[in-house]
């Protein structure tokens, strides 16, 4: 993204140091945002103290630095006003404790508390020993992070300051201000799909076998989550017809959950009554048992080693055909012959376009939470790289938006 400083002229940073070897580099941060037209106000935990000094900061940002909830000369109540005057929190280094007490809710100092009572985006550039990062508790507290909308600068492999070498160095200064001032430029979406009424069919489906067991498949739902977030933020109408799914419905989405197949076919078929679009990201079963039990089998008498299955109405393919002006989007999850699959599932099921991605590749399977996906036309392949969820969505929404504009 090309940005020009008229774009960021005057947009208020909150800079939060904590600390770690890497709070150094916190001050080059703030000079570049700064030489890029922003204002900047610092908030610093105790430790970062013992790595720079809080002169520095006040000197280089002139305000006064928060780090302490009772004792600013600016302001009587520090983390409330830091927190609402700022356009954008920025975390640099953020350390493994500040990303647990960020995931828990705490605030038990200036520096959390102002982070936890800021409406404004929140940008965290982690910096910490290569063991530390890939403690699982470390990378549990970073999903939860990310789930609840905080957007990362992940750190890079390098040599770490206590010797060893790996991931967890803190990402480069050029990288972390850019990533600030994209997300400046950003946060306020474009309203660019307001008068779109979107359907989205999200996560997988389960057909029953008896009361107890049914078939299923490994999709978590986040894809098409993601999708009806940001289609939400984007201005549109979401209804998200959602099959059984560990994720909560995204804000202003209507949701209609959907257990079976045949449940999710009619769900979408009366959402798509009043649909401008749809986007299936669903992972449908494509067979349910031909006569599910009332009763638990017994496996000592009712024989369970085979199940007859029947095949299920394939959903996208009925949108497709009756779609008329409506545009609808379907996906291929494969692990081999990617884009052959994707471009004959173009064809048979007659969607405008096929994003297709490859579900061998750890980045991109179900659960992940990023994904590499082709976006696949009439007009050819679009490849993109691996990509957060949330910008996979914009991607695909892009899609969408450029067809309903060619109708
Ligand atoms: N789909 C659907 N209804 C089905 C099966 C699939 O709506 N019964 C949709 C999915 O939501 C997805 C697209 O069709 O958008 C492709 O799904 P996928 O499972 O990859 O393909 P299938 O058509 O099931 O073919 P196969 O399993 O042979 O790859």
């Amino acid at each position: 993204m090309t940005l020009n400083k008229d774009q960021v002229k005057g947009e208020k940073v909150l800079l939060a140091v904590c600390g770690g070897i890497a709070a150094y580099k916190a001050c080059e941060v703030l000079r570049g945002l700064q030489k890029a037209g922003c204002e900047v106000r610092v908030a610093m935990t105790a430790d970062a103290g013992r790595f720079v000094g809080k002169v520095t900061f006040e000197a280089l940002s002139r305000h006064a630095v928060c780090d302490d909830l009772y004792a600013n000369p600016e302001t009587a109540i520090p983390h409330i006003d830091y927190a609402e005057w700022a356009d954008l929190a920025l975390v640099v280094p953020a350390t493994a404790n500040l990303m647990a007490k960020m995931a828990a809710g705490i605030a038990d100092d200036a520096l959390s508390a102002t982070l936890l009572a800021c409406p404004c985006p929140v940008l965290v550039a982690p910096g910490m020993n290569v063991h530390m990062w890939r403690n699982a508790a470390t990378q549990a507290n970073l999903r939860t992070l990310e789930a609840r909308g905080v957007r990362f600068v992940l750190p890079v492999e390098g040599r770490l300051a206590c010797g060893d070498v790996g991931e967890g160095k803190l990402a480069d200064v050029e990288d972390i201000v850019a990533a600030a001032l994209a997300l400046l430029c950003d946060k306020l979406p474009e309203q660019d799909l307001v008068g779109a009424r979107l359907l989205i069919t999200a996560g997988p489906t389960r057909e029953a076998i008896d009361p107890v067991r049914y078939i299923a498949n490994a999709s978590t739902g986040k894809m098409g989550y993601a999708i009806a977030a940001a289609a939400a933020r984007r201005g549109a109408q979401v209804t998200l017809v959602s099959g059984p799914t560990a994720l909560a419905c995204p804000e202003g989405v209507r949701r209609v959950g959907v257990v079976s197949a045949a449940q999710m076919r009619d769900a979408a078929a009366a959402a798509f009554v009043d649909a401008t679009a749809a986007v299936c990201t669903a992972a449908v079963a494509d067979y349910t048992p031909a006569h599910p039990a009332d009763h638990k089998l017994k496996k000592a008498h009712e024989h369970l080693d085979s199940i007859e299955l029947v095949e299920t109405a394939d959903i996208l393919a009925e949108l497709c055909a009756c779609k008329g002006e409506r545009v609808v989007v379907g996906f291929a999850a494969e692990t081999n012959d990617l884009l052959a699959n994707a471009q004959a599932k173009l064809e048979r099921k007659g969607a405008d376009a096929i994003v297709a991605n490859d579900v061998s590749r750890a980045d991109s399977t179900f659960g992940a939470d990023t994904s590499r996906i082709a976006v696949v036309t009439s007009a050819g392949v679009e490849q993109h790289k691996t990509l957060p969820l949330v910008d996979v969505a914009d991607i695909v929404l892009d899609h969408v938006r450029d067809l309903l504009r060619s109708r």
